[in-house]
């Protein structure tokens, strides 16, 4: 299949919706101008893509399920907001652009995460015809929102993240590696691709199933995310590269040596898709989306 062609319609589904959600402005404007900032400075809309994708494997229609997947999008924007406060990882460009803190500040930087972040619960809870033709159920709908709340908070990305900040400068420690790539991004990765299953009410086999293809393909993207800190361009990211090397952080590179990370990755990959091997071609998305996550450049 074309995955290429794939994710950039499912890319246009997401912002078409992101786009007139944020059409009414907000009070004062300035909070308008700083959430469509960051939001709208690019982004590869990943973790939407990959809940559409999966509902899609499940047996559903992806525009069943779009304020649900955009949500997870306003969720990873804010994570991406606070990370590059000069307290976390002190960084100037994102997306492309100078980074949040360097255009609005720091107090108008961090209230525009703390605004994607609860607006994104918000709009996980809209339901209506026009974007839910099939309806959500509320006891299956709840049972969503616990699993983005889980993944995003202390038992997850926050707590990855507070592990990623005690750990610069630290002795090379595996397993703290580990824990430190589960929790900040494989965890909210994984839990993006559990809303296919979770909003299609499938079976806990299938659950079970993309769960691990989910939880292998986040901590692959962590791991090339590191890979291109080191390899890729600062044109191509958006973001500037050796910045994991200038605060000392704990990658897969800095313990493996960048061929050592890149066969993990591709043995993490052959897991998550070991994990859909009995699913059908309705399952093709995200076996081409596997794929490119290897071997993405931006
Ligand atoms: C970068 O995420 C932060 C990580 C969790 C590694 P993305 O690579 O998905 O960033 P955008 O959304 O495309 O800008
Ligand atoms: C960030 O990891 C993970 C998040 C939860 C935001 P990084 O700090 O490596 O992400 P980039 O490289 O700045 O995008
Ligand atoms: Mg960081
Ligand atoms: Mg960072
Ligand atoms: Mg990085």
């Amino acid at each position: 299949m074309d995955i290429k062609a794939y994710l950039s319609g499912k890319r246009v589904l997401v912002d078409s919706y992101l786009k007139s959600y944020f059409d009414r402005p907000l009070s004062p404007p300035v909070l308008s101008d700083a959430v469509k900032y960051s939001l709208f400075a690019g982004g590869k809309r990943i973790r939407p893509i990959l809940a559409l994708a999966s509902y899609e494997a499940c047996g559903g229609d992806p525009k069943d399920i779009i304020p649900q997947a955009a949500a997870l999008e306003l969720i990873h924007t804010y994570s991406l907001i606070h990370d590059d406060l000069p307290a976390m990882d002190n960084d100037d460009l994102r997306r492309g652009k100078p980074t949040s803190h360097k255009v609005f500040g720091e107090a108008i930087a961090i209230l525009a995460g703390d605004a994607l972040l609860t607006e994104a619960f918000y709009m996980m809870t809209i339901v209506n015809r026009r974007f839910s033709g099939a309806g959500i159920r509320p006891s299956v709908l709840l049972k969503a929102v616990r699993e983005v709340a889980f993944s995003a908070g202390a038992s997850g990305m926050v707590g990855g993240q507070v592990q990623d900040i005690l750990s610069e400068n630290a002795e090379p420690d595996s397993d703290m590696l580990e824990f430190i790539h589960l929790h900040k991004t494989a965890s909210f990765i994984a839990a993006s691709v559990k809303m296919g299953p979770i909003l299609a009410g499938s079976g806990k086999k299938i659950l079970k199933a993309l769960t691990i293809y989910g939880e292998n393909t986040g901590l692959v993207f962590q791991i090339i995310d590191d890979i291109l800190d080191i390899e890729g361009t600062t044109g191509a990211l958006g973001k500037t590269t050796g910045s994991d090397d200038r605060k000392k952080k704990m990658t897969y590179p800095s313990l493996f040596g960048l061929e050592g990370a890149r066969q993990r990755a591709e043995y993490l990959i052959l897991k998550a898709e070991n994990a859909i091997a009995a699913f059908s071609s309705e399952a093709d998305p995200l076996r081409g989306i596997a794929q490119y996550l290897l071997y993405r450049r931006t």
